[in-house]
């Protein structure tokens, strides 16, 4: 078992497969020129896999695939078929632009659910948000993976003036289909531009909801980044990840492995750990492993606490999201 100083369990890892993706959203890239990590750098599909298998022995029962983009890599469906082989919750988090080429390896690697990150659901604003033109091929690849079963949850990372606006019209969505919308608090990283200002906090999505729609609280599960609602005869739910306002560190349960092997404790922490570089001395990492986790601190990483709104991104040091994988 992994546990940390606190007490709380590790059972839930994140595995970004690559730093690279083929949109170009602003909020998660560096704002200068940004290079995608050579290959030879990247775990390999064996080392992910390796790796993988010796944190399920030590308690893990959920892994998620992230990025960059996890689809975009070339090995991504030979990853995905090794590790649906393992006795854990498989998902991933995708842009979606990809999934019609993996709908067959999703089904044969037993993925029950994906998250999709779409942020608006105008065709001109998505262009203007990842810099690429395929809003209806996400929307249809969502439609595709209902069609076969599999849930989805969209993440939509709200921003003041930006998609702010939006946020009935997600909740609208929910009426007939039943997906689940998870309103976002926009995070500060390395060169996201993030301003507090920008932030649209629980409260203020809560409000924006029930100016429209009455709405109820649902129960979630021990661990999740979400607190859950429903509109009232909605077949969909919808959900707020309210970091910046209303952290949800003492309950955390998760890890994170970035395409280059090193294991970080919070999204937020400044220290890593290189779990691949002495794996590929034949070292045994497991120690590293436990000393990683057991030096986590309480909460977001230990760079920041109270309001926000006095938060100045400048002093958060950390990786750019693109290279966490959220
Ligand atoms: P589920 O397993 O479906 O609950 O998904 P998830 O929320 O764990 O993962 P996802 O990749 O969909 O992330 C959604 C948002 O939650 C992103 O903005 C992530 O950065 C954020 N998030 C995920 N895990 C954590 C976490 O441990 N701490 C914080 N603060 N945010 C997180
Ligand atoms: N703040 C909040 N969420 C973010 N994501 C990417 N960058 C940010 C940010 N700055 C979300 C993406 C994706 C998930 C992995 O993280 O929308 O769905
Ligand atoms: Fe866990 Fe860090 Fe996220 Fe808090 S900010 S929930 S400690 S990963």
């Amino acid at each position: 078992m992994i546990k940390d100083s606190y007490n709380r369990i590790h059972n839930y890892l994140r595995i970004s497969l690559t730093d690279n993706c083929n949109l170009r959203c602003f909020y998660c890239m560096p704002e200068e020129e940004y290079e995608f990590t050579q290959a030879s750098k990247l775990m390999q599909a064996a080392e992910i896999e390796t790796l993988a298998r010796l944190f399920v022995e030590q308690g893990v029962n959920k892994i998620r695939l992230t990025g960059g983009e996890p689809l975009v890599r070339k090995d991504a469906a030979q990853i995905i078929s090794a590790l649906g082989k393992l006795s854990i919750d498989l998902s991933l988090t995708t842009n979606g632009a990809r999934v019609h080429d993996f709908i067959d390896v999703f089904l044969e690697a037993n993925i029950r659910s994906i998250n999709i990150s779409l942020d608006t659901l105008q065709a001109d604003k998505f262009q203007i948000i990842t810099r690429r033109n395929i809003f209806q091929q996400v929307k249809d690849n969502i439609d595709l993976l209902l069609k076969n079963n599999i849930r989805v949850k969209i993440n939509v990372v709200v921003m003041k003036g930006l998609n702010d606006m939006e946020i009935t019209d997600f909740i609208a969505w929910t009426k007939h289909q039943p997906i689940e919308i998870r309103f976002i608090e926009f995070m500060p990283f390395a060169g996201n531009r993030w301003t507090s200002n920008q932030v649209v906090s629980l409260e203020d999505i809560l409000s924006a909801v029930s100016s429209r729609y009455p709405y109820i609280s649902l129960p979630g599960g021990p661990n999740d980044t979400a607190k859950h609602y429903q509109v009232e005869g909605h077949a969909g739910t919808f959900a707020v990840i309210s970091t910046m306002s209303a952290p949800f560190c003492s309950t955390c349960n998760r890890m994170r492995l970035t395409a280059d092997g090193k294991l970080k404790n919070c999204l937020f922490s400044e220290a890593e750990t290189d779990l691949l570089g002495p794996m590929r001395m034949g070292q045994d990492v497991l120690p590293l492993i436990h000393e990683c986790i057991g030096s986590k601190a309480k909460a977001l990483g230990g760079q920041f606490s109270g309001l926000f709104e006095n938060i100045e991104a400048s002093t958060i040091h950390n990786r750019s999201m693109i290279t966490i994988g959220g």
